[in-house]
């Protein structure tokens, strides 16, 4: 009885005070997102934008919408949830009960608002998690009811935001295999835009999951209203952006809905994944750096550790070697100054060995011709040579031509009464069932039972899901997309809890993969399988509006002609290692490597944990510069591009970013090829942050690909 009057005392003081001049307020230092509960008992996002200092101007917002949309009512509008009840009503009205804001840690706030529809006992929680240092906010939803018969839910979005602006531009981040992340703005006016994909394994191919709204007028990297918003989850996702005749503009965001109606039976939760943003009145430099400091904090697999630069023999072997081979290699690793050997594809399976990509994924033992003594004599090897070393699986796929096909046939997605259709060869497990779930999790556990000394995972995902029938959900076909991206969860997790400290990088044919909830498991990702470096540095800019340079693992290869000096500052950009034969580049080019590894080293902490300021667009001229400044504003490093611009154009300065106009600053140039001089008229000469900043320095020039990199040393 006293719990029960406790629990109305409460609820009454929250519906005061939603009901007066305070609203439902979500806010970060920056950033507010603001509720009310209308007369009728119902929830409207009143606001959402720069963070409103004046509360008693909160009364005077209007309502911009329904907080979370629900089917069957009066909008005529994409809906947030559309539910069919077990009698067979299509409809749902959501009313606001009560809500709660709890301190999850310092400056981690976490708002639950609890609806409850008034005929059906039927219950919305939307979840709110505000990170008031970087800005960024969290939202899911999730659902869950006490009738006596399963619901089914047809929408189930993650996110529902409301805006009024006289213009909205979308920019959109869309590509393929080799070519990801490139980035189109156009203006959203009457009527949706979708963005989605089918994939169901993976998020991103065709279109990532993120994009960028500006409000307004087109947001430029230091000044405008914009809004980045992101989808944890590696699957099918879908936005929806969807004007309306007033111009008010909604977006809707969650798991794609599509073949993906959920039968939720009663006492169960539905729970969406969560979708994050932030928002800028200061241009998509500083929403980016939002993002990137929050996901070092909060939410990358081990955010605010070092990092593993590396050797790998993809494209240096690709499936051509043996224990030798590998063996120099490691060598070259060792002369090179990396951390690590990493061994990718073609060390496994027996019946069919694994010679190229047609047959042997899914038989996860060595081939005895190629390694006859295993990976543990790799991995004694690279312990006694000082280095570590890591290995390639692709543990969700298997080639039909298996050992694992043969065997276990029940365990594959595919449709039992029609041709199989393959995607690079290979079919995908069905992980909605949990004896898959134990199998891919045996893939690592067994290696490192077996091999405790790997240090280093690289998980690929090679194939969209095909044939889509999983074996194991039966009649469930409906909830296939989501159990297996459920099951891959639990798998990681399973991982997570047992191997703490492993790190692992998250690779999908290139960026298929590159969502932040898998990152979660993940040190870093694998941008692209083109690493041509001028093609790289248009992907890796892409991915820049919202992954820090931490990570994106990023290598230099012989693919592409441009110098080794060009080819490794890009890759510096980001998380450096090298996927090349070095003893096969000239004896300066070995030593301007080792000597790169070296400044990498030396400038860590600025080049992955600094804040990165892009400052020359290779999407809008033939240049490109960015720059990195630790957190202590002590050591920046800036680098410059070239790339293809006409002959005898006429070049800027380049001004810089996030230094202190009253600090004076020496600037060097580093990662110079043995015996070169800098042609920069820059170099060894001090500057006061406002001169760099304001009045700039020339660095571009009009030859074709070429780099430099500056370190710029406060005094
Ligand atoms: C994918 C990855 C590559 C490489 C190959 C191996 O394409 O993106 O980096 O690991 O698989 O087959």
């Amino acid at each position: 009885m006293k719990i029960k009057c406790l629990v109305l005392i409460n609820l009454c003081i929250c519906l005061l005070n939603v009901n007066g001049q305070n609203a439902i307020q979500i806010t970060t230092d920056n950033v507010g997102l603001f509720y009310r509960v209308g007369d009728n008992g119902r929830l409207y996002q009143t606001y959402v934008g720069k963070k409103l200092e004046h509360s008693q101007d909160f009364v005077h917002l209007p309502n911009l919408g329904e907080a979370y949309i629900a089917n069957g009512m009066e909008d005529f509008f994409e809906s947030a949830i559309r539910v069919l009840h077990g009698d067979g009503n299509p409809s749902l009205l959501l009313k606001y009960v009560s809500h709660e804001t709890k301190q999850l840690q310092q400056d981690v706030a976490e708002t639950v608002i609890l609806l409850r529809d008034d005929k059906y006992p039927v219950d919305v929680k939307l979840h709110f998690t505000a990170y008031s240092k970087e800005d960024i906010i969290k939202t899911h939803s999730e659902i869950t009811h006490r009738e006596k018969k399963p619901i089914t839910l047809y929408n189930y979005a993650s996110s529902m935001l409301h805006l009024n602006a006289g213009n909205y531009y979308l920019t959109e981040f869309s590509g393929d295999w080799a070519h990801e992340a490139n980035m189109s703005e156009s203006p959203l006016t009457f009527g949706k835009k979708v963005l989605d994909t089918k994939l169901g394994s993976r998020a991103n191919l065709y279109c990532s999951p993120f994009f960028i709204l500006s409000l307004n007028e087109s947001a430029r990297e230091n000044s405008g209203d914009v809004l980045f918003g992101t989808i944890g989850w590696t699957g099918n996702f879908r936005f929806t952006f969807e004007v309306d005749p007033e111009n008010k503009l909604r977006i809707v965001s969650g798991i794609n809905p599509f073949a993906s109606e959920y039968t939720l039976q009663p006492g169960e939760t539905f729970r969406t994944p969560e979708f994050i943003f932030t928002y800028s009145s200061e241009g998509k430099g500083k929403a980016s750096r939002n993002f990137h400091k929050w996901a070092r904090k909060f939410q990358l697999k081990d955010g605010e550790k070092t990092r593993l630069t590396l050797l790998n023999n993809w494209e240096a072997t690709y499936f051509n070697f043996n224990e030798e081979k590998l063996i120099t290699i490691m060598d070259e690793a060792v002369k090179l100054g990396v951390d690590m050997f990493l061994l990718d594809d073609g060390w496994f399976a027996n019946k069919y060995p694994r010679g190229n990509d047609r047959q042997g994924l899914g038989d996860w033992e060595e081939t005895k011709e190629k390694l006859p003594l295993g990976i543990g004599k790799l991995v004694e090897e690279a312990t006694k040579k000082g280095i570590k070393f890591g290995i390639w699986i692709e543990p969700e796929m298997v080639n039909p031509k298996s050992e694992l096909y043969e065997k276990h046939k029940d365990w594959v997605i595919h449709l039992p009464n029609r041709d199989e259709y393959y995607f690079r060869n290979q079919l995908v497990l069905d992980l909605s069932n949990p004896a898959v779930q134990n199998f891919v999790f045996g893939v690592v556990d067994n290696l490192m039972t077996k091999y405790p000394g790997i240090a280093y995972f690289k998980w690929d995902c090679n194939s969209p899901i095909t044939n889509i029938y999983s074996p194991y959900l039966k009649d469930k076909q409906s909830h296939l997309y989501i159990e297996y991206v459920r099951g891959l969860y639990k798998v990681l997790e399973r991982i997570k809890q047992k191997y703490p400290d492993l790190p692992m990088m998250l690779c999908s044919g290139g960026g298929g993969r590159t969502d932040y909830e898998a990152l979660k498991y993940f040190t870093e990702f694998w941008p692209s399988d083109n690493t041509n470096a001028v093609e790289r540095i248009f992907i890796q800019w892409g991915y820049s509006y919202f992954f820090p340079s931490k990570s994106m693992a990023a290598h230099v290869t012989s693919s592409g002609w441009q110098s080794m000096k060009f080819r490794t500052d890009v890759a510096m950009m980001c998380k450096l290692g090298f996927d090349i034969r070095t003893n096969n580049l000239k004896p300066e080019e070995q030593q301007f490597c080792r000597e790169a590894v070296g400044n990498f080293k030396r400038l860590e902490s600025t080049l992955l944990d600094g804040d990165m300021y892009r400052l020359a667009s290779p999407c809008e001229s033939d240049h490109a510069a960015v720059m990195y400044v630790e957190e202590s504003g002590k050591t920046s490093v800036l680098f410059t591009f070239d790339i293809h611009p006409r002959h005898a154009e006429r070049n800027q300065p380049l001004r810089l970013a996030g230094l202190n106009p009253k600090k004076e600053y020496e600037l060097k140039e580093i990662n110079m090829m043995p015996g070169a001089r800098s042609r920069l008229s820059c170099n060894n000469k001090k500057y006061s942050g406002e001169y760099l900043m304001t009045v700039g320095i020339p660095v571009f020039s009009s030859n074709h690909t070429v780099s430099h990199l500056i370190e710029i040393t406060e005094m």
